[in-house]
Formats: structure tokens, sequence, C-alpha cells
């Protein structure tokens, strides 16, 4: 089987850990966006993406909450499902909900393995040293684990906001910290997201393990964005986010045409009608 990963290169069937960890030795970046059901799942994957992401973003992008605290164990259940049912090549990870794992392993355990059997092929979860036992019982009971450091949205209160992370020396270096304590509790790869350019590139360069960016530039081994900010139907417009279409506008303009056609009996046409 080609085990190689990354835009333009002929992939494996399936993407496997072992492709992304390939890939970083090779230099090669890859792809995740994150994806809640069938239908932009399956065009991610005809895309080539190589990892699918159930995040805890569902909660915001598709559930009209204003933070992914209020994401329930159950709703990222649900998605996962839907995801895992609709293609077969991209790695599937899916998040653990807040709430669901800071409470000690053997939650983070019977959370992961209800995931798991959802469709998941890896779980994600936010945090450095302090969830460093979760992440250890984790990958003991045969559940892969991506880190996730830098912003971390679960702990927005705590953070006051959304910031970049990792300012300053200290900070850096906590991060940095956090980074080999969860590369070496097991995980195989970890999310930076909002961290300065310069601490995401020492980071990706000390770890063994690939990093995945997310406004933490160019030098991570990955890129991921949330597909409704990649594809311009969120609206959202942070510095990291390249809108590589313009889906709203797309989308308004087809509702405002099927209107327009339903009002002029224009639509539907004897085309569309039964005999
Ligand atoms: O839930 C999510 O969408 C994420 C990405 C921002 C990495 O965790």
């Amino acid at each position: 089987m080609n085990s190689s990963v990354g835009a333009g290169a002929p992939g494996p069937a399936k993407i496997r850990i072992r492709h992304l960890q390939d890939a970083k030795r090779a230099g090669r970046a890859f792809s995740m966006l994150t994806s809640y059901d069938q239908y932009s799942a399956k065009a991610f994957e005809r895309a080539g993406i190589e990892v699918l992401l159930i995040g805890d973003s569902v909660g915001t992008t598709v559930l009209g909450h204003d933070s992914t605290v209020h994401t329930t164990h159950e709703d990222i259940r649900l998605f996962t499902g839907a995801v895992a049912r609709s293609v077969s090549r991209p790695l599937i990870v899916a998040d653990l909900a807040f709430g669901t794992y800071q409470t000690g392993p053997a939650d983070a355990i019977r959370h992961g393995v209800e995931l798991i059997r959802a469709g998941a092929e890896a779980v994600k979860l936010e945090g450095g040293h302090e969830i460093v036992p979760q992440v250890r019982a984790l990958v003991e009971a045969g559940i892969p684990v991506m880190g996730h450091l830098g912003f971390t949205p679960q702990s927005v209160n705590a953070l006051s906001g959304h910031r970049v992370q990792g300012r300053d020396h200290q900070a850096a270096d906590r991060l940095a910290d956090d980074a080999l304590a969860l590369q070496e509790a097991g995980a195989f790869a970890i999310v930076l997201e909002l961290v300065p350019r310069s601490l995401a590139q020492r980071v990706t360069e000390v770890l063994q393990i690939p990093t995945i960016g997310i406004g933490a530039g160019p030098d991570c081994d990955g890129q991921v964005l949330v597909w409704q900010d990649m594809a311009g139907l969120s609206g959202f417009e942070g510095k990291f986010v390249r809108r590589f279409a313009h889906l709203r506008e797309e989308l308004e303009r087809a509702a405002r045409e099927y209107r327009g056609a339903v009002e002029g009996r224009e639509y539907p046409g004897p085309e569309h009608s039964f005999d």
C-alpha cells in the first residue's frame, strides 16, 4: 500500500495514524477539517482530506451555542456516527466534550470507548500536564489520543476569551513542556491553536509526533480549520482563516432565487411536474 499523504500525492486507501507520522518525517503537510454530517464528510473525503474531526465546535457551528462548553458528549456521539457511516478513507477523530474527562481517567475511558463505538478512531482532548493521567489511561485502553494546546476553547472562561497563548517566555516554555508531556504520555499528534508562529515551529521541531496548527502559522506538520470557516459559510473573519469559498453568499443567492421562482410561479416548471 502506498503510504504517502499530502497535497497532490496518491495516498493510501485508508489513513492511519502511522501515515501522519510518515508525513511528518517526510516533511509533507497534511490536512484536517471538522465535519459533522454525511455530505460534508463525503466531499472532504473526495477532496483527499486526511483527517476529519468531529469537533466540539459542532455546538457552535451547527447547534447554535455561543461556546463549546455547551456541547455535550451525546451531541458529539451522534455526529460522529453520521461522519463515520459516510466515509472510509479519512482518519476519524472525535472530541471528548467538556466535563467528560477532566474528572479523571475512568470518565475519560468511559466516554472515549463510547466515541470509538460510534465510529471514531481516535479522541482529542484539551490540556497539558493536568490531563496526562487521562491520556495515559486512554492510550493503555487502546484509544489513540490527539492532544490540543494553546488556546483551548473549553477553557475560554479561564483564559479570559479567545486570545493568542504562549506569547511570553514563561508561557511558551510551559506550552513546550506540556507538548512533551503529552507525547511522553502516548499522544499521537497535538493540535496547536492560536499560538505565535515561532512557538509552533519550536514545538514542531522538538516533537517526534505531528503538530496540527490552527492559527499557529505554516510550520506545523498539518493544518486544521473549522469547515464552515474554511468554506466561508460561517462568516467568521479570524486573522488565521482563509476563505476558500463563499458558501454563505452562494447559499443566500440560491435561496433568494428559489423564493423568486416560487413567487413568480416559474418553479416548478413542466419538467418538474408529473403527468
Ligand atoms: O472543535 C474543533 O473544531 C476543534 C478545532 C478548532 C481544532 O477543536
